[in-house]
């Protein structure tokens, strides 16, 4: 009976958690680098421009830090490293979706003093010096929900063109941690084109090149500009791109801070690299040498107190920064020589190269590319670090359509090989590979794919090539499942070789999905009625048929489609999908991180209102102590007044002064320990009360799941589920067990061993695990896109052949293969007490 309370109360809370989609919602466009951060918004009736930040600065460092509890961002976060060097998190940007023993994880402990460890997804997280673990997802996400001024759910993330799956993945998923939904992805270097093609006609069509040289790597997008068409307005299309992971502004830093360590290590006959502090200050120092060097020949690196109390001081001059850059010389123009080669164009054919991107003002990088493509082909038109940003802002409102924007279609491509393999057939274990999306395919185009199987069977999706050194190459597997019923039943109705057909989609933000797959077979008696033009394809032939998506459908399909013969030899097939190397984050991790975030933002709105209260409360006693002045005869206040009720005033006003210096405005780490003291007890108490409600449930449930099993009946939920959930309490009370003893013997001057944050983000966690059982109505259903069984799929066979429109698809199609959102946390909820339950 207390449990049914328990499950009545947090059922109540379930509406508060779903947010209002507005229908004039903003688009906020994001460009998102390994060194900075900018934002642009794009509201109705409102010119659009970069985002500033709170100290008006255009961009910000993408940095995320700790200082002691406070939570820090940008440049604040960034000058943290020097002191906390295992609280400041950069460059983070690398880290997303690479597994832990890849190379860009190694590489990013040579650049970074933060401490890396694992996920359980094999992923990295970060390690804060308090013990605290953030994924690079969570980590981004903080800086992706940084605008909160702005009433924005729907985001446009500017990605590097290489970016694969598992990296627009880690976005995609990031971007739902902050609380935000993808609208679309954007590689880069298109954004740019679309920002160029903003104020420029074409005429005749023109070939760009966009050179944008970022921090983490150098790439390059050849585009056609054109709009000699004039009732489709400009046209975009990438023709190719080039790219090179080992070159970037934070290759260049690295080395130029190793010639820092040497000078310092030379002359003072120690090792710097044994000095996080030390280390990361030369990081940021060589950072700063790097950009005078960019103007002048020659640069004093100066740091004061570097380590063991010794002031730094080094000349260093531009060729020897170049001699130690020597090897990567072949590599900064190669990414636009790949770039042509792979859109089968040659320099001739380019109008200019658009140089875009902060190393671009590195003078070795900028002489690479005059050499390579001849100075009077550079153009400094567009704006080296917004033109991505705006970019995808304008393009982000045109796909969202409640701006009325200049029409620029944009047509993309994805630059891997990705191909699918299958077993031949389900009693061998010869495969069957192909080469279904080519490098150079169209975003936002479908294939179909007929395979002649009787069986269930899964399609394997891979990259012929690793994406970079250290990823798997195995990103999705589809499991088609029904199709010997699906099969006899076609059989049944006099089909002859009946075949499966599956759908596979490229969107127009890069994912590739199974969209759909049937059952299909010609039935005999309707030969005359249904001319569908179907070659019997044996599974080794299987070539994916393209639709493209410029193809549209044509009247001949859709007379096809009318046809009820179509309609009757067609059966939906269901669809699972696994991910067998790097995991997108669940539902459950995704929920789990929003909750860590709330807890984060709701403790610091606590002390922003408490600042604003008395700051308003000062305010106001500083008015009244005007109009209780004695040289303010005149006023109202003091014509209407009696003496006795001023001076009363004026003695509350004192008092008020005085708490308000005693008290309000008390400063320093005390205060914390304090506070800390204060709501400990509150946070030990919720902590056990979750531990305690979360028991009671398992314990009947367990008992009601025994019984139900006995009687053959369904059961709400399943074993692995209520273990799942016992697994995650036993963690929590573990955890509670082993550091409340600690806490116990921590001295009331000492600083808590745990926080009450903490505590309370711990007990979310918990909470989450439990609430998701106890508001579970039905037998649970396996997690598979759902079907029809019946004849009712007009659309399947159809719409394979037909491809959807460009423009709708990445507006129609879900982007991520996991595509159940995660509802943000309402206000925090009222706890039950034990009383209640
Ligand atoms: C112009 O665009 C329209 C619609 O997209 C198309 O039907 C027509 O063929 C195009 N004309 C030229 C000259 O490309
Ligand atoms: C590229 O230039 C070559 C040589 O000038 C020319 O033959 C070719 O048609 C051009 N290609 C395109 C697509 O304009
Ligand atoms: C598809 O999945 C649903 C739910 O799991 C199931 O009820 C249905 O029978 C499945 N259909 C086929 C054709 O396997
Ligand atoms: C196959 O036919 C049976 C009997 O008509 C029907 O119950 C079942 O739903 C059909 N299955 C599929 C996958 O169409
Ligand atoms: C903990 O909760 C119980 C039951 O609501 C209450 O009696 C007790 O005073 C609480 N303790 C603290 C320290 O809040
Ligand atoms: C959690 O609750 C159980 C009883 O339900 C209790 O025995 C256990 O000590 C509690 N653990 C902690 C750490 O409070
Ligand atoms: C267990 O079964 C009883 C009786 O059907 C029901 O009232 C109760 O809500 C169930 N409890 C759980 C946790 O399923």
């Amino acid at each position: 009976m207390q449990l049914l309370r328990l499950a009545s109360a947090l059922l109540l809370l379930l509406p508060l958690l779903l947010l209002p989609h507005s229908a004039f919602a903003s688009v906020l466009a994001i460009d998102y680098g390994t060194d900075w951060i900018k934002a642009s918004v794009m509201s109705p009736g409102v010119p659009f421009d970069v985002l500033l930040n709170k100290d008006s600065k255009r961009k910000i460092q993408a940095t995320v830090g700790w200082k002691n509890t406070d939570r820090l961002f940008g440049s604040d976060a960034f000058n943290l490293a020097a002191r906390f060097p295992s609280d400041s998190f950069s460059s983070v940007k690398y880290l997303l979706a690479a597994p832990f023993d890849s190379d860009i994880s190694s590489y990013y402990s040579t650049i970074s003093t933060a401490e890396v460890v694992k996920t359980s997804r094999n992923t990295v997280a970060l390690k804060q010096s308090d013990g605290n673990e953030w994924s690079a997802e969570e980590l981004v996400a903080m800086q992706f929900a940084r605008w909160p001024g702005e009433k924005v759910s729907d985001v446009i993330i500017a990605v590097p063109p290489y970016y694969s799956q598992f990296q627009r993945d880690a976005v995609v998923d990031a971007v739902e941690v902050a609380g935000l939904r993808t609208l679309a992805l954007i590689n880069d270097g298109t954004a740019v084109a679309v920002n160029y093609a903003m104020t420029r006609n074409f005429p005749t069509p023109e070939y760009h090149v966009i050179f944008d040289a970022g921090a983490s790597s150098i790439r390059a997008t050849v585009v056609s500009f054109s709009n000699s068409n004039s009732t489709s307005g400009t046209q975009i299309t990438v023709a190719g791109v080039g790219y090179d992971l080992t070159t970037g502004g934070t290759e260049l830093d690295r080395r130029l801070r190793e010639i820092l360590i040497d000078a310092f290590n030379t002359k003072h006959n120690k090792n710097i690299r044994e000095d996080k502090r030390g280390m990361a200050k030369l990081w940021k120092e060589a950072g700063r040498v790097k950009a005078i060097l960019s103007a002048n020949t020659e640069a004093t690196a100066t740091v004061e107190s570097l380590a063991w109390d010794i002031d730094f001081k080094a000349k260093i001059t531009r060729t020897e920064f170049e001699n130690v850059c020597q090897d990567l010389k072949g590599h900064y123009a190669k990414p636009i020589e790949d770039a042509l080669l792979n859109a089968g164009l040659t320099l001739d054919n380019i109008t200019s190269v658009i140089l875009t991107g902060g190393s671009t003002r590195t003078p070795m990088i900028q002489a690479a590319v005059k050499a390579s493509v001849g100075e009077d082909k550079i153009a400094l038109n567009v704006n080296a670090d917004e033109a991505a940003v705006l970019g995808a802002a304008l393009h982000g409102a045109s796909l969202s359509r409640q701006f009325k924007t200049k029409d620029i279609k944009v047509t993309d491509i994805n630059p891997f090989d990705i191909q699918t393999s299958y077993l031949a057939a389900a009693s061998t274990s010869r495969t069957i590979t192909t080469l279904v999306f080519p490098a150079g395919s169209k975003a936002g185009t479908k294939k179909t794919m007929t395979f002649k199987r009787k069986d269930d069977f899964v399609i394997n999706f891979d990259y012929k090539n690793p994406v970079a050194p250290g990823f798997p190459t195995r990103f999705l597997e589809v499991g088609i499942e029904g199709v010997a019923e699906a099969i006899a039943n076609l059989t049944e109705l006099g089909a002859t070789d009946p075949v499966v057909k599956a759908t596979l989609t490229l969107s127009e933000s890069g994912f590739i999905s199974v969209s759909s797959a049937v059952a299909f077979g010609e039935i005999k008696d309707d030969s005359i009625a249904a001319p569908l033009r179907r070659t019997a394809e044996t599974p080794e032939n299987a070539a994916p048929r393209e639709s493209e998506s410029s193809t549209n459908s044509t009247p001949e399909k859709e007379e096809e489609k009318k046809k009820p013969a179509v309609k009757d030899n067609t059966i939906t097939l269901n669809t699972s999908v696994v991910f067998p190397t790097i995991p997108p984050m669940t539902v459950d991790h995704k929920k789990n991180s929003r909750s860590r975030l709330r807890a984060i933002d709701l403790d610091e709105a606590a002390v922003a209102r408490k600042e604003e209260a008395r700051n308003s409360f000062e305010g106001y006693m500083y008015r009244l102590r005007d109009l209780l002045d004695e040289n303010n005869r005149d006023t109202p206040f003091t014509q209407c007044s009696q003496d006795s009720e001023r001076k009363a005033i004026a003695d509350k006003l004192e008092e008020s002064f005085t708490w308000l210096h005693d008290k309000g405005s008390l400063k320093g780490p005390f205060v914390h320990r304090y506070q800390e003291i204060e709501a400990f007890p509150q946070a030990l108490n919720n902590s056990q009360m979750w531990n305690w409600s979360t028991r009671l449930f398992l314990t009947e449930a367990r008992q009601n799941l025994t019984a139900e099993a006995a009687a053959d009946l369904p059961s709400k939920w399943t074993k692995e589920e209520l273990d799942s959930l016992e697994k995650t309490l036993k963690e929590h009370e573990s955890w509670l067990a082993e550091w409340v003893e600690k806490q116990k013997a921590v001295k009331s001057n000492e600083d808590p061993v745990i926080e009450t944050t903490e505590m309370k983000a711990r007990a979310k966690v918990l909470e989450t695990a439990l609430q998701k059982l106890v508001k579970r109505k039905v037998p649970k259903v396996v997690k598979k896109k759902t079907t029809t069984t019946s004849a009712v799929e007009t659309e399947t066979a159809a719409s394979a052949e037909e491809a959807t429109p460009v423009v709708s698809d990445a507006a129609e199609e879900p982007i991520i293969p996991t595509p159940t959102p995660v509802t943000p946390e309402g206000e925090q909820v009222p706890l039950p007490t034990h009383d209640e339950l």
